[in-house]
């Protein structure tokens, strides 16, 4: 099971310090098959040690150059970080990034060989429009995307369920699940208000490989409970 935590626009260095260091002690007991991942903010990068692994949460798909506001490769070479997160929606829309351009990093990631969390999710309108619609738009957000890459995670997570303390259900999580195995092999991880309470249900769901969690992952305490309460 992966446990991702996507710190977002929170935390800073020194508060990513000291959960990095409480996350670690809390997680020495964790069996080897749990794999945690932390994304923290840029800034926050750097040289940590524990038994969990350092991401980032976007960069340009370039070594360097004139990307005024981005990161490059070469910011990321700095911290030995081998791990992107991909396509999350709060890309796609509040930052108005395409899947062109989406598909632009992921080749670029990909290039480079680093493992890449790639996020896809409908907005309520689509899910609203049953099963069908909700399968044509996920599909659309694998366009140019290599989805046999072997280094690559698929996270699902629906527009409506990200911070909005309303996960998805068991049955759309199964079912959305089951379509996506069908195009992909890799892990593929849930993300939409997962949290101490209703981590055990979604572990439990078949095609279920891990979760993506934002606002519950923000306290160490919190999100090492998760990983020791999933009981998978
Ligand atoms: P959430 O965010 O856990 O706060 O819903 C998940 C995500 O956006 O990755």
């Amino acid at each position: 099971m992966i446990f991702a935590a996507n710190f977002k626009t929170n935390h800073t260095r020194n508060s990513t310090k000291r959960y990095l260091d409480t996350l670690s002690e809390k997680i020495a007991a964790k069996k080897s098959e749990e794999k945690v991942y932390i994304f923290p903010p840029a800034t926050a990068l750097g040289h940590y040690q524990g038994d969990f692994t350092l991401g980032v949460q976007n960069a340009y798909p370039a070594q360097n150059g004139a990307f005024t506001g981005e990161i490059g490769l070469e910011q990321l070479e700095e911290f030995a970080i081998r791990t992107i997160l991909i396509g999350h929606s709060e890309r796609r829309e509040l930052l108005g990034e395409s899947q062109e351009k989406v598909a632009e990093k992921f080749a670029f990631f990909k290039a480079e060989g680093f493992e890449i969390i790639y996020c896809i999710g409908e907005p309520l309108e689509v899910r609203q429009a049953g099963d069908e619609a909700v399968s044509a738009y996920l599909l659309a957000q694998f366009e140019g995307i290599d989805t046999a890459y072997e280094k690559l995670i698929v996270a699902y997570e629906p527009i409506w369920a990200i911070g909005t303390g309303r996960s998805a259900t068991t049955e759309e999580i199964a079912s959305t699940h089951q379509t996506l195995r069908k195009t992909v092999s890799s892990p593929l991880l849930y993300g939409g208000s997962a949290n101490p309470d209703n981590i055990q249900e979604i572990a439990a769901i078949e095609n279920v490989d891990g979760v993506l969690v934002g606002s519950a992952s923000l306290d160490a305490e919190k999100f090492a409970s998760m990983i020791f309460g999933a009981k998978c």
